[in-house]
């Protein structure tokens, strides 16, 4: 078990309530949880009726994804469960708020998750003025999460950004130094934006997330048990966490841009093509579960 509970909050990134049990017991503590359409596919039971034939209807969808939630609610402390809206690219920010409202009723503990897009944005505009938590997914860049900033001014709960490290580094980019980047940009803020950093794929994501100091964390549930065996090391005064990709070679550095967080988030470029694609593979995963005529 973890002896000292880090200061960032360390949520489980998945789908099945069996992992964050056994998160639970390995850590002795599990502070929340992040869901999202690929990862509730990818649910044992799903996998399970879809192996046999029995693929859902949508709302069979939505029943076992408000089920899992459920179980996982009350596994886990006070970083919530995020539960990600279903949400094509033509999604628009009223049909997301309609699941959004419908979702933060299934748990007490909820936060919403909306992609950082235009009509993401809209809707968590629109939620926080409804006191609906809420977890912005498919950050890659500095300037969405200076729009989510902007968008949520008036939230009275913490609003969760979620910058994607691992898909840049997928492209070798340095996802790290975006998780860098948006903690400078808010450190002179309202800090009412906390950020969560996610698409963790190794223990180095992870320790680099504790020393920059991020609030929270989302990790596979196998990253954590690799972080176990080697005896929960920690961060020290000389950590320094060099990004390299498959090859091991340095990724490319993603450079700090100077942003005012005053101006409105209609303002901001918020385009990235990953979050679009982030889009498109969610819509498809979610599409796999799901009985043809559907
Ligand atoms: C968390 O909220 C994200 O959905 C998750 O970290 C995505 O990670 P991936 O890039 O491994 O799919």
């Amino acid at each position: 078990m973890l002896a000292n509970k880090p200061k960032t909050k360390i949520l489980v990134d998945g789908g099945d309530p069996e992992e964050t049990l056994r998160v639970r017991k390995l850590l002795g503590f599990v502070d929340g949880q992040t869901t999202n359409p690929s990862l509730i596919a990818k649910n044992p039971e799903i996998q399970e009726r879809i192996k046999s034939g029995d693929n859902l209807s949508p709302q069979e969808e939505k029943d076992e994804y408000r089920k899992i939630v459920q179980v996982i609610s009350p596994l886990v402390g006070d970083g919530g469960v995020s539960i990600e809206v279903f949400a094509d690219v033509g999604t628009t920010a009223e049909e997301m708020l309609a699941q959004g409202v419908e979702m933060f009723s299934w748990i007490p503990n909820a936060y919403i998750k909306y992609p950082c897009t235009r009509a993401g944005l809209r809707a968590a505009e629109m939620s926080v003025q409804r006191q609906i938590r809420v977890n912005m997914t498919l950050c890659f860049s500095q300037e969405q999460a200076a729009a989510v900033y902007a968008a949520t001014r008036v939230s009275k709960d913490p609003v969760y950004v979620s910058p994607f490290v691992g898909r840049l580094d997928d492209r070798a980019d340095n996802g790290m130094d975006l998780v860098r980047n948006i903690k400078k940009m808010y450190e002179t803020s309202d800090r009412h934006v906390y950020e969560l950093a996610a698409s963790i794929r190794h223990v180095d994501h992870l320790l680099a997330s504790f020393a920059i100091g991020v609030e929270l964390v989302t990790v596979p549930a196998k990253v954590l048990e690799e972080w176990a065996k080697k005896n929960f090391p920690m961060p020290d005064r000389d950590f320094s966490y060099t990004g390299v990709d498959a090859n091991g070679k340095p990724l490319k550095p993603i450079p700090y841009t100077s942003l005012d967080l005053n101006q409105p988030w209609q303002s901001f470029d918020i385009s990235h093509e990953l979050t679009t694609k982030g889009i498109q593979k969610f819509v498809a995963d979610y599409r796999s579960t799901l009985k043809r005529s559907a």
